[in-house]
């Protein structure tokens, strides 16, 4: 969601009479986009910005502007504790970019921009985007899911959708444009079509709108993320299995195998469901990917929780997992608690959890040994001169040779290799 907001913000400067800088310090305008989920992140943001103290002191014309969710949690704390930043500016007030930096440039005076976080964005979609392949296409903002560890319903404020007939045409001029595949995103995009509208829903839900922009022509693939396993339902897994753009994909973060912690977190679903979720799925997709997000070391997490996570993630067998050490979010509810899981024990479950994932993950790809799968062509490859890097409809990185004219067509490859991260194979049509 992040790099569509990055998209959009340099779209907009685009259209407002900006071009993109080679290099930072030919920039007369620095934008840091920033994510505020994980403390980590956050920590490397503010040494980043840090970095430019030389070039600013150099180039006093030189605008830094902080966007993004450490801009709405920080407010003018941002410029206290780094003076070098010019502009804050919250998730809610990025369209207005053009204009604050403009006010910036003539009366040099930091400007802080929160508005109400949340407010619904205005529908304007720059022209540019950031490849001609794969477009990211936002359907919605915001979460009502407080989970207990999570900053996000706080950053982005309550869920609010973008009206289908928006999105539709957004996806209609993509297409024209020569896109061929689309990601839709939204922090819970099952829940998309609740609570907008004026009589309090939109006129479709998640999959009726999954079929309206299946009929698009010209589109080849459709993905979308994030799904929520309290509300992942039956019929979105029959809309992918029975609409032929959309790709057999799941991403479903578990975050942990243990009821206890499950209810810790305010994750509104057990094991018990997300295993029957699991299980539905596959068997409208059998061959379908599964991916997930897990966390470890959550306040009061013992050994026999963990133990419990390990199990679930053998049992669904992911094809991946993205894997994090719990940090404390304030103000989302957990900070209150103890983090008495100590940074030893945190990284033990980690390296513990990633090494098995890494089994699974080889498992599970050399299921697609000596098949024929169907490839997207991205890029070109790093090694041989003529190998080109694709994916499949499952999301997987497949590596084989053909040229660079493949780029952006769809091709047939027989899988040879399989390691836990690319497949490797050969084009045969
Ligand atoms: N600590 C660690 N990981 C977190 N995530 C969200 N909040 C935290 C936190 N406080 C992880 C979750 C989520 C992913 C995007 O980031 O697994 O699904
Ligand atoms: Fe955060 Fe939970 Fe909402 Fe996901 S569903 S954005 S983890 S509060």
């Amino acid at each position: 969601m992040n790099s569509r907001d990055s998209e959009f913000v340099t779209g907009l400067l685009i259209d407002n009479g900006y071009t993109l800088a080679p290099s930072i310090d030919k920039a007369d305008v620095v934008i840091f986009n920033s994510c505020a989920v994980r403390k980590h992140a956050e920590d490397k943001l503010f040494s980043h910005i840090a970095d430019l103290k030389p070039l600013k002191a150099k180039k006093k014309g030189l605008i830094i502007v902080l966007m993004g969710c450490v801009a709405q949690n920080y407010k003018d704390e941002a410029v206290k504790r780094l003076p070098i930043i010019d502009i804050v500016c919250g998730p809610g007030d990025e369209a207005k970019l053009p204009r604050i930096i403009a006010d910036v440039a003539r009366h040099r005076e930091h400007i802080i921009a929160i508005e109400d976080v949340d407010k619904k964005r205005p529908e304007i979609t720059p022209e540019y985007r950031s490849g001609e392949l794969k477009a990211l296409v936002s359907i919605g903002e915001g979460c009502n899911n407080f989970c207990t560890y999570c900053i996000v319903p706080y950053a982005r404020g309550r869920e609010r959708y973008r009206d289908p007939k928006d999105i539709v045409r957004e996806v209609r001029g993509l297409a024209r444009r020569g896109f061929k595949e689309i990601l839709l995103l939204g922090q819970n995009v099952n829940s998309y079509g609740r609570g907008t509208g004026s009589d309090g829903q939109l006129a479709v839900n998640f999959a009726g709108l999954l079929e309206e922009i299946n009929e698009i022509d010209g589109i080849k693939r459709i993905r979308f993320m994030t799904s929520h396993p309290k509300d992942a339902s039956e019929e979105l897994f029959k809309a992918m299995c029975d609409l032929d753009k959309v790709c057999e994909h799941l991403h479903l973060p578990l975050q942990s195998g243990s009821d206890r912690i499950l209810k810790a977190m305010n994750r509104g679903y057990d094991r018990n469901k997300y295993m029957k979720d699991i299980e539905l799925y596959k068997r409208y997709l059998p061959l379908g990917a599964i991916t997930t997000d897990v966390i470890v070391g959550f306040p009061g997490e013992t050994e026999k929780d963990f133990k419990e996570t390990l199990r679930v993630m053998k049992d669904v067998g992911f094809d991946n997992a993205f894997t994090f050490k719990y940090s404390p979010r304030p103000p989302a509810a957990s900070s209150e608690l103890e983090d008495d899981v100590t940074m030893e024990v945190k990284d033990r479950r980690l390296q513990e959890l990633m090494k098995l994932q890494a089994r699974i993950s080889i498992m599970k790809n050399e299921r697609f040994k000596g098949k024929i799968v169907d490839v997207l062509v991205e890029s070109i490859g790093t090694k041989a001169d003529d190998t080109v890097i694709g994916r499949t409809r499952t999301n997987k990185m497949v590596v084989f040779g053909g040229g660079a004219k493949l780029i952006g067509s769809l091709v047939n490859v027989e899988i040879e290799d399989a390691k836990s991260n690319i497949l490797a194979g050969r084009m045969v049509g």
